[in-house]
């Protein structure tokens, strides 16, 4: 339960140049994310002290209302926000401050386990990571892209499938997967 504040601390950093509206969001409790996160805490507090189905009866009421799935087993570290809370899956091991935008699938096949995601991870808003993979820390994942490989430290992936386009901040020159300028313009003539 101690997570909430983590929780709460990346929320606001996360929302540090936004709009006033967030401070009326927090003090009326407003924000779908911030209800989805306290009711997951819950219910990981009641599934750590063996009361499973107490754990499960929260996180039906998180999918009914809130439309945010997360499966018994996830573990996510501190830090979780979620912007928007229509649409997402999460079955997964997570790490630290994870931030998921909305309509975020983190699921596999049930099969081959939970996939691992590591620490200070965004995830734009209708990303797929659908396979069993590892996903390392301070990764960007933009939005729409669909993640099918592991992801290295550091990495922005976009696309689809996705692509890393940079690392750490420097693009890569990933010339295989990517038009060339050339190429755009056909694609985009100027008007
Ligand atoms: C992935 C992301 C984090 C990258 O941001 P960035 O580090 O500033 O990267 P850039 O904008 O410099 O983009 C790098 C390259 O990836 C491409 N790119 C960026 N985001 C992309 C996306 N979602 N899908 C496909 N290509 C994308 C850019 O066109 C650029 O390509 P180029 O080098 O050929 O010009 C960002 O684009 C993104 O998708 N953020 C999620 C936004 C979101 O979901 N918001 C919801 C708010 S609730």
């Amino acid at each position: 339960m101690c997570n909430i504040t983590a929780d709460l601390k990346e929320w606001f950093k996360i929302h540090s140049g936004t709009h006033a509206s967030k401070w009326f969001r927090f003090f009326f409790f407003l924000d779908e994310g911030l209800q989805t996160v306290i009711l997951y805490r819950m219910a990981s507090w009641f599934r750590k002290i063996h009361l499973t189905i107490i754990a499960l009866i929260i996180l039906k009421i998180i999918s009914f209302i809130y439309k945010t799935e997360f499966g018994i087993n996830t573990k996510i570290g501190k830090g979780l926000v979620i912007s928007h809370t229509v649409g997402n899956m999460i079955y997964a091991n997570c790490g630290k401050n994870l931030w998921i935008a909305g309509d975020v699938t983190l699921s596999s096949e049930r099969e081959k386990g939970l996939m691992q995601i590591g620490n200070n991870i965004k995830i734009g808003m209708g990303a797929r990571i659908i396979r069993n993979v590892k996903i390392g820390n301070d990764v960007k994942i933009g939005a729409n892209a669909v993640v099918i490989k592991n992801v290295p430290n550091g990495a922005t992936v976009v696309g689809v499938p996705a692509k890393i386009v940079k690392i750490y901040g420097k693009k890569v020159n990933n010339k295989k997967n990517k038009f060339k300028r050339s190429e755009k313009s056909k694609f985009f003539p100027k008007i």
